[in-house]
């Protein structure tokens, strides 16, 4: 079967001086697909948006949009797409339901086709009750969830979600995560920004991890754990004092660990397979007295770790 693309970059920059904010991005995103762009803080996320969506030109390369040149249709990609801010945009003055109904009409929808449909949206993300206050009487996570909205009002092929979730409680979250899978289901492709792991993983058919403007993994969720082996991840925290490469020359002589790493200032991640069944024997080899210890399964912030050394947000 061929895969119909919907967006494609290639080797797009954006330099702001001697920041190379976007350094060389190349993507291939297929119609239809929920694609996520997980990174650290100023990645480049919101950079490679922004020139998606024609918002801000590229210093070089190029993007296309369901076949639409960035540099030569920003008209018509403006139209086919739908972008949700990271920084939240609202008239605060305005109610919510005058918030979306300004977008619908900015789209040339008309009335009765827009009315009907902004019930729907605010119902499905829990707003209905509160449509008609003022914006500015919204809690931070209300008006979140109205951006999400706005973006998806006139039904765009293409949905551009910069961090949706951000300082979201875990409710709310959950709303906007089921709201983004079911607007998927009506064959949109959506592209996700996040350094939320946890969100990326759940949500993504497939995603890049960037660094520093390059992407430095490519693939499903699945894949991308698998990369760095099926085991469990065991992380600890050991005192001020303690000699950390010591420690992790002691356990990597173990035959089933399979990676370590030192992160922050005190800890040590080790990945070892089996490792829950194991625990007894890392605990002989560490020695020292182990702080904090958790133990789970491999998550892409793990594969952020291991291809970088750090973690996605500093702890
Ligand atoms: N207008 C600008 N002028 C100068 N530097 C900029 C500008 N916009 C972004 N940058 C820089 O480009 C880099 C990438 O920023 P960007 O906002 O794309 O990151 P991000 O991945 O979206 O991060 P976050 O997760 O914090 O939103 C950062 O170093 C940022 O400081
Ligand atoms: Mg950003």
């Amino acid at each position: 079967m061929i895969m119909e693309i919907a967006i494609e970059t290639i080797n797009l920059k954006k330099y702001f001086g001697d920041i190379h904010a976007v350094d060389g991005i190349d993507l291939q995103i297929p119609k239809g697909s929920l694609y996520g762009l997980l990174g650290p803080n100023g990645a480049g996320k919101t950079t490679t948006i922004s020139m998606l969506s024609t918002i801000l030109p590229p210093t070089s390369g190029t993007a296309k949009i369901l076949g639409y040149d960035i540099h030569k249709d920003a008209k018509k990609i403006r139209q086919i797409i739908g972008v949700c801010p990271q920084e939240i945009v609202l008239y605060e003055r305005l109610t919510a339901r005058e918030n979306i109904n300004l977008i619908a009409k900015m789209h040339g929808m008309n009335k009765t086709e827009y009315n009907k449909k902004t019930d729907e949206l605010l119902d499905r993300m829990g707003l209905l009750e509160r449509a008609d206050s003022l914006v500015k009487t919204y809690s931070g996570g209300m008006k979140r969830r109205v951006n999400v909205l706005m973006a998806v009002i006139h039904d765009p092929e293409i949905v551009i979600f910069d961090e949706p979730t951000a300082g979201l409680d875990p409710q709310s979250r959950r709303v906007v995560w089921d709201f983004i899978r079911d607007f998927q289901k009506r064959e949109s492709t959506i592209i996700l920004t996040t350094h939320n792991m946890e969100e990326a993983d759940d949500l993504s058919d497939e995603l890049v991890i960037i660094d520093h403007g390059k992407i430095i993994a490519q693939g499903t969720p699945k894949e991308l754990k698998g990369r760095i082996g099926k085991g469990d991840v065991i992380e600890f925290k050991v005192k001020d004092k303690v000699n950390r490469e010591e420690i992790i020359e002691r356990v990597e002589k173990l035959d089933f660990i399979k990676w370590t790493k030192a992160v922050g200032k005190h800890r040590i991640i080790l990945n070892a397979l089996d490792g829950l069944r194991r625990i007894n024997e890392i605990l002989d080899t560490v020695e020292v007295k182990m702080l904090d210890i958790s133990i789970r399964n491999n998550t892409l912030e793990d594969v952020f770790i291991d291809l970088t050394g750090r973690r996605l947000r500093d702890v």
